[in-house]
């Protein structure tokens, strides 16, 4: 995966913020890259993505939205509440339109090897990485992976931290695996995902993470 070009210090969500999980579609892509070149030295090109969502049946992709529930109804909308209501669930709901965070694995027979994951600048270090590494663990834990495995540059320890607090641990460096700039990559591999002590953590992790935002998923 690329490297992070920003950092940012924990901050807590507002009350009022919803986030939905739900597959990546080709609607989001445009979305999604943008995000991507506020997140990585080198964002994939547009096909790369077309590829991974039609063509690529080892792929699984997620986006992470956000439901601003005190965004301000556009006017049409607020023309014709039982739509909007519908859509959203609630009265004042708005769909902020808004990609914060999207995330990506290959499923290779019992292994799910995680190939990009990102979370919006403005929206980092509010637990959302997290949520991001979550929803792939399930995925991957319900498409029967043992374990999973991702690569990660040296430099970006914000990451590193992410996965070492779910119990991913270091396994060997992949020289000069990055195009780009030539760094190398940490290999790093979870624990098996079917083990007690791996599902209590898992589990704890995510009531935590629960206690802390407000999340629908529509996997
Ligand atoms: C890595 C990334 C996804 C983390 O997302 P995030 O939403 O900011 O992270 P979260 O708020 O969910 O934090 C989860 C954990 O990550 C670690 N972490 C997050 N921000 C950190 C920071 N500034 N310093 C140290 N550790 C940090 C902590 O372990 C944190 O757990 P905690 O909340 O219990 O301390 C995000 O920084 C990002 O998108 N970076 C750019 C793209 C990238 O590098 N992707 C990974 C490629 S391998």
């Amino acid at each position: 995966m690329g490297q992070n070009l920003s950092a940012a210090p924990a901050k807590r969500p507002t009350d009022r913020e919803t986030f939905i999980v739900e597959a990546m579609t080709i609607e989001h892509v445009d979305e999604v890259r943008e995000l991507e070149r506020r997140c990585f030295l080198t964002p994939w090109p547009k096909e790369s993505f077309y590829y991974e969502l039609e063509r690529n049946c080892m792929a699984r992709y997620i986006v992470l939205r956000r439901v601003a529930e005190d965004a301000e109804a556009p006017a049409e909308a607020a023309e014709s509440p039982g739509l909007l209501q519908r859509i959203f669930g609630g009265c004042n709901r708005v769909h902020s339109n808004s990609v914060v965070g999207f995330a990506g694995l290959w499923m290779m027979v019992d292994e799910a090897h995680i190939t990009t994951l990102a979370v919006s600048p403005d929206h980092q270090g509010k637990g959302l990485g997290e949520l991001l590494l979550v929803a792939i663990t399930e995925i991957s834990a319900a498409h029967g992976a043992k374990m999973m495995t991702l690569e990660v540059r040296p430099s970006n320890l914000i990451a590193q931290k992410l996965y070492e607090k779910h119990g991913f641990s270091g396994h060997g460096v992949r020289p000069h695996y990055y195009s780009d700039d030539g760094e190398d990559a940490v290999v790093m591999w979870s624990e098996e995902l079917g083990a007690a002590k791996s599902r209590q953590r898992f589990q704890e992790l995510r009531d935590s993470l629960r206690r802390r935002l407000t999340w629908e998923s529509k996997l």
